[in-house]
C-alpha cells in the first residue's frame, strides 16, 4: 500500500540479509521512520514495545527474529531459547506461535550451518503468503461489500457504503493489504464508493493513529470517532456493516480482537447490522473451543490508560525541546531534537488513580455474521471453518 504515493510493505530483509527493516509504528501518524532489527533482542523488543504490532505482522517479525538469532548462534539451544523468548513477547496473537513453530520445525532437522539461511527463507515465504492471503481476503470481502451495497433501498443506491472498523487491521497490521481493511482498499480501487467510521481504539489509539493514517494515504474517505460513538451511529442508520480483524479465532468461531470489539458486536446485533471478521488461516487456533474461557488475554501496562501520547505543534515542540525550559509538554519529552520533542506523553487521570488494561476481548461466534478468509466466507462455527479448511 502507499505512503506518500510510494508502495510500501511493513517489513523486509535489508541488503546483505543480515538485518530486517520495519516501520516504527509507535511514531505514526506523525513521523514515518524505519528501524533496523539486527539481533534477537531487537526483534523481541520491537514486538514487545509495539514498534510492530497486528497479529500477522507479529508472526512474520517473530519468524525473522529466529533467523537473526541463528545468524549469531545456530545451535539447537539457541533456537529453542529464541523461540521461547519471542513467543513470550505477546501472548494473545496466535500467529506468533504459528510462525515460530513453522520456522523451528523447518530448521531444526538441518545442519547448524544451514539453519539461519533456511529460517530467513521460511520467514520470507510466510511474508509472501501473508500478502497473498490478505489480497484474497480483500477479494472475498469486496464481493460481500457489493452484495450489501446492492441490497440497500433504491434511494440509497450510489451513496457511499458506510463501514465501521475497530483498531487497526489494515496493511500496517500485516505485510500488505491488511485483513479487515483489504476489502475496503479493493472496493475503493474498484470504484465502489465507501466511507469508513474509524474507532479511535483507546488506550493506544491504533484506529486514530494507524487506520486513519492508512486510509488517508490511500485516499479512502473516513472519519475518526470516539469508541463510544459506534452504537449511536448504528441506531441512527449510519452504519451498513462492521468489519474487524482477529488475533485468535477458536475452532468454533469465537474471535479475540482488540478490547472493545465485543461491544461493537453487541451493538451491531441489537441494530441488525452485519458484523464480519476477516482473518487468514494462521489466526485460527484449532486447539481451542471456548474463546472466553480459553484465550489468554494480554494484560498491558496501566500507564496506557492513565496517559496518552500526542504530537505538539512546531512552536510547542520547540519550547519543549531540551534546554528550552519546561515548555508546553508536561509529560515525558523524548529525544534531543526539536522534532523528537514534539512526540509527548501526558497524564490524563488524577495521580494515584489506578488503571486496568486488558488488551483484547472475545466476541462469541453467535454475534459474528461471517468469517471472511482467504478461502472465502464461512459461518462462524466449527462446521463452517472445517468446511473451508477440512479436518
Ligand atoms: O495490539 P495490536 O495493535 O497488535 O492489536 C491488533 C488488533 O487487534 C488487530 O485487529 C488484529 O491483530 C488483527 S490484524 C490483521
Amino acid at each position: 500500500m502507499n505512503i506518500h504515493g510510494t508502495p510500501w510493505r511493513t517489513i523486509g530483509l535489508e541488503e546483505g540479509g543480515e538485518a530486517v527493516w520495519v516501520i516504527d509504528q509507535t511514531l505514526l501518524p506523525h513521523r514515518f521512520e524505519t528501524r533496523s532489527l539486527r539481533c534477537l533482542d531487537d526483534a523481541a523488543e520491537a514486538i514487545a514495545t509495539m514498534v510492530v504490532r497486528g497479529a500477522p505482522l507479529i508472526g512474520v517479525t517473530g519468524a525473522y527474529g529466529l533467523m537473526l538469532a541463528l545468524q549469531r548462534d545456530p545451535s539447537t539451544a539457541s533456537l529453542q531459547a529464541a523461540f521461547e523468548r519471542l513467543n513470550a513477547t505477546r501472548p494473545t496473537a496466535v500467529n506468533l506461535r504459528w510462525a515460530l513453530e513453522r520456522v523451528r520445525d523447518r530448521v531444526a532437522p538441518l545442519p547448524e550451518a544451514e539453519r539461519a539461511a533456511a529460517a530467513g527463507a521460511e520467514a520470507a515465504a510466510i511474508a509472501e503468503e501473508d500478502v497473498a492471503m490478505c489480497s484474497a481476503i480483500g477479494d472475498h470481502g469486496l464481493a460481500i461489500f457489493r452484495q450489501i451495497a446492492a441490497a440497500r433501498p433504491a434511494e440509497r443506491q450510489g451513496e457511499p457504503l458506510r463501514v465501521l472498523t475497530h483498531c487497526n487491521a489494515g496493511w500496517l497490521a500485516t505485510v500488505d493489504w491488511g485483513t479487515a481493511l483489504a476489502p475496503v482498499y479493493k472496493a475503493h480501487r474498484a470504484g465502489l464508493p465507501l466511507h469508513v467510521w474509524v474507532d479511535e481504539t483507546r488506550p493506544r489509539n491504533q484506529g486514530a493513529s494507524l487506520t486513519a493514517f492508512e486510509l488517508a494515504q490511500e485516499g479512502v474517505p473516513h472519519t475518526v470517532i470516539v469508541d463510544n460513538a459506534g452504537g449511536h451511529l448504528m441506531q441512527h442508520g449510519q452504519v451498513d456493516l462492521v468489519i474487524v480483524g482477529t488475533d485468535r479465532t477458536t475452532r468454533r468461531g469465537d474471535v479475540c480482537n482488540k478490547i472493545g470489539t465485543y461491544l461493537k458486536a453487541l451493538a451491531a446485533r441489537d441494530n441488525g447490522i452485519p458484523f464480519y471478521v476477516a482473518l487468514p488461516f494462521s489466526t485460527i487456533d484449532w486447539s481451542l473451543d471456548d474463546g472466553v474461557a480459553e484465550i489468554p488475554i494480554e494484560a498491558r501496562s496501566e500507564r496506557e490508560v492513565t496517559h496518552i501520547q500526542g504530537w505538539l505543534s512546531p512552536e510547542q515542540g520547540a519550547a519543549a525541546a531540551p534546554g528550552a525550559g519546561d515548555g508546553a509538554g508536561s509529560g515525558s519529552v523524548g529525544g534531543a531534537s526539536e522534532e523528537a520533542a514534539r512526540l509527548v506523553t501526558v497524564q490524563l487521570t488524577p495521580s494515584g488513580s489506578s488503571g486496568f488494561n486488558p488488551g483484547f476481548d472475545v466476541t462469541p461466534a453467535r454475534l459474528v455474521s461471517g468469517l471472511i478468509t482467504e478461502r472465502g466466507m464461512a459461518p462462524a462455527s466449527e462446521a463452517g471453518l472445517r468446511g473451508l479448511y477440512g479436518g
